[in-house]
């Protein structure tokens, strides 16, 4: 049997709240170089032309997204649902069942799942991800070998132990699966547990692929990371005008 080729679509959940970030509004709707977070983190993944329809999943209760969210290019490619639910594979869930019951979806397509939060994700690298991937049985996410000595603490905040780091890797997204079994996964598994969907693959018994990410790939989660992703983000834009 030869494989057909399979359609790609993308999920971003930008429900959360915030709450490590602390402020009124929500962390992907903060000016980053001038434009809301979130706008970075669409034009992102509108880059690369095989992702189809990129379907955001917001608050139901938002009040902060605008026009001004939208990219100048591929907006026509951005469906915005207000569906996100208590927690991010909730909202995850919710804009995967958006997907089956308002497009033709078939279960072996491949749905992409990005934090809103990630703003700097680099052409590059989804591309790398895609191309990686598109043959894959399972599927897999992007992620970075730990570099940094790993410590487990007490609760008084003294060192139990080191924890050998060899092997280990953090996650980060987009995260690339068949609309099926993440399905699947999502549904028929304990939500609350699940910090990704690779956790939720998993207790399907199935094994994703580990892609290299990068550290420029971060997720804004503390009000320090937004400067940062400010300055990667400027560099980026330096590099591609020269
Ligand atoms: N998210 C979501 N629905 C939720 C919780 C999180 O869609 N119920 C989204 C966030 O908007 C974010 C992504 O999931 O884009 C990654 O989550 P995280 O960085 O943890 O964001 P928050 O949950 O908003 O932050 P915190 O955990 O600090 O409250
Ligand atoms: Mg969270």
């Amino acid at each position: 049997m030869t494989l057909m080729s399979r359609r790609t679509f993308a999920v971003i959940p930008a429900a959360g709240t915030g709450r490590r970030f602390g402020g009124d509004t929500p962390k992907q709707y903060l000016l980053l170089n001038g434009v809301p977070l979130i706008r970075h983190t669409l034009q992102a993944l509108l880059a690369d032309p095989r992702i189809e329809c990129v379907v955001v999943v917001l608050a139901p209760d938002d009040t902060a997204w605008n026009e001004g969210c939208l990219p100048s290019t591929g907006a026509d490619r951005i469906r915005l649902i207000r569906a996100g639910g208590a927690t991010r594979a909730d909202s995850v869930v919710n804009g995967i069942n958006w997907l089956k019951e308002n497009i033709q979806v078939d279960t072996q397509d491949w749905v992409l799942v990005h934090d809103a939060a990630r703003p700097c994700l680099a052409p590059a690298l989804l591309t790398a991800l895609i191309d990686g991937l598109i043959d894959d049985p399972v599927g897999g996410l992007l992620a970075i070998p730990v570099a940094d000595t790993v410590k487990r603490a007490d609760a008084a905040l003294r060192v139990d132990a080191t924890v050998d780091r060899k092997g280990l890797w953090q996650a980060q997204t987009p995260q690339m699966f068949r609309i099926g079994p993440l399905r699947e996964a999502l549904m028929t598994g304990d939500r609350a547990l699940m910090t990704d969907e690779a956790s939720a693959i998993e207790g399907l018994g199935l094994k994703p692929r580990l892609v290299q990410g990068s550290l420029s790939n971060l997720k804004v989660t503390y009000p320090e990371d937004l400067a940062l992703a400010g300055m990667i983000l400027a560099a980026s834009a330096t590099r591609s005008a020269t």
